[in-house]
């Protein structure tokens, strides 16, 4: 699949738009019930389309939002595609909650290119669409995107595999690996591209050294975000590039699942543990951070990215243009959307009791 978010580094200034705050702005057409400004129902049928449970924030954010609608008034729909016929699965459920007559349809997309003829059958029924944490890609009809800034992601995991490995061997090079997301994910390009941003230079000057030589997307993809393809993926780099006694420094993973996959490939490999990254802040992670396994992780709140949600499809029932405060960032190859991003945050043993302070899970994990 084409990747088609264009980051600009300009635009990458999310931090600053950020402070725009609630500023405002109707990219919406046509004159639809919900998109036209004159409200729904409050206690109207709200529909969330999220992919197979391939990470813990897509389980707590199902959860949150059922809860979070019900309490809001609202009629929820929270259904997850399957673990395997995933695209279908979501198209199928995405379909019936136009039918049921959805006001607002929130989708965490499956795979990003394959849902225009649903997202079509949603606006000419007047439903308000929404992409929740993945762009949905070549449609015009996304009304929005709420999300963590994804480049912004990708940019603090290629920053956190660079300060880990100099804590660890002050002097180059460095020996590192390339992990990325499933292909059909929108984010996998996006997170990937961020940190090429900030280990590109390096590898251009010698300074990291990629051992098997797989820098392009396409080598380094995970597919399905499974942890047994990046576990297949690691074992097999371990014995064509790091025969003898040839070791890793780090490994750039975009999330935990696939970084603790790794992890148990290195380890089962007998190799000593390189500096690994994450995204999620996983327990089972946070676990192998405060161990001095896994280096880093990101934390993106998913209550706040649920929340920020949530206040859309209010402000959408009482007839009000939702907050945005992007409109540069997300082009996805048919337009601009719309977004409201939120700013992510590394996370090391170092800032991790502070990190999730607000957090009484991980915060117990710190102490
Ligand atoms: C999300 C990540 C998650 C991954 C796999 C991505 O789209 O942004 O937080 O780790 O999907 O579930």
């Amino acid at each position: 699949m084409r990747s088609l978010t264009i980051r600009s580094i300009a635009a990458v200034g999310a931090a600053a738009l950020l402070t725009l705050g609630t500023a405002c702005s109707n990219h919406r057409e046509g004159s639809t019930a919900g998109s036209d400004g004159k409200g729904f129902a409050k206690d109207a049928l709200i529909g969330v389309a999220l992919p197979a449970k391939t990470s813990e924030n897509w389980v707590l954010a199902g959860d949150l939002f059922t809860n979070g609608l019900k309490k809001a008034g609202f009629k929820g729909d929270v259904q997850y595609a399957g673990a395997s016929t995933t695209v279908a699965d979501q198209q199928a459920q995405i379909s019936s909650m136009v039918t049921k007559g959805a006001k607002v349809i929130v989708i965490g997309a499956t795979d990003a290119s394959q849902l225009s003829t649903q997202v079509s059958q949603a606006k000419q029924a007047g439903a308000t669409v929404i992409a929740y944490d993945r762009l949905i890609t070549n449609t015009k009809d996304v009304d929005y995107y709420v999300a963590f800034d994804n480049f912004k992601v990708g940019q603090l995991q290629g920053q956190a595999l660079i300060d880990g490995m100099k804590a660890k061997k002050p002097k180059g090079p460095w020996t590192i690996e390339l992990f990325s997301g499933s292909p059909d994910d929108n984010n996998s390009k996006v997170f990937f591209d961020g940190a090429m941003e900030v280990l590109k230079p390096l590898i251009d000057k010698g300074d990291i050294v990629v051992g098997s030589k797989q820098t392009n997307i396409k080598q380094t993809a995970t597919q399905g975000w499974k942890a047994e393809n990046a576990q297949q993926r690691m074992d097999s780099l371990l014995t064509s590039a790091y025969g003898g006694k040839k070791t890793l420094d780090g490994v750039l993973s975009p999330n935990d699942t696939l970084a603790r996959a790794i992890l148990t490939s290195v380890k089962g490999a007998g190799k000593p543990i390189p500096v690994v990254t994450g995204q999620d802040s996983e327990v089972e992670s946070v676990k192998s951070i405060m161990a001095g396994e896994q280096y880093s992780t990101i934390n993106k709140d998913t209550r706040k990215l649920v929340a920020e949600t949530l206040k859309m499809v209010q402000s959408l029932q009482k007839g009000d243009k939702p907050a945005i405060n992007d409109t540069k960032s997300y082009n996805n190859g048919a337009k601009v959307v719309p977004s409201y991003l939120l700013p992510p945050v590394i996370v090391t043993k170092e800032n991790a009791a502070q990190a999730y302070a607000n957090d009484p899970t991980l915060s117990a994990l710190t102490k």
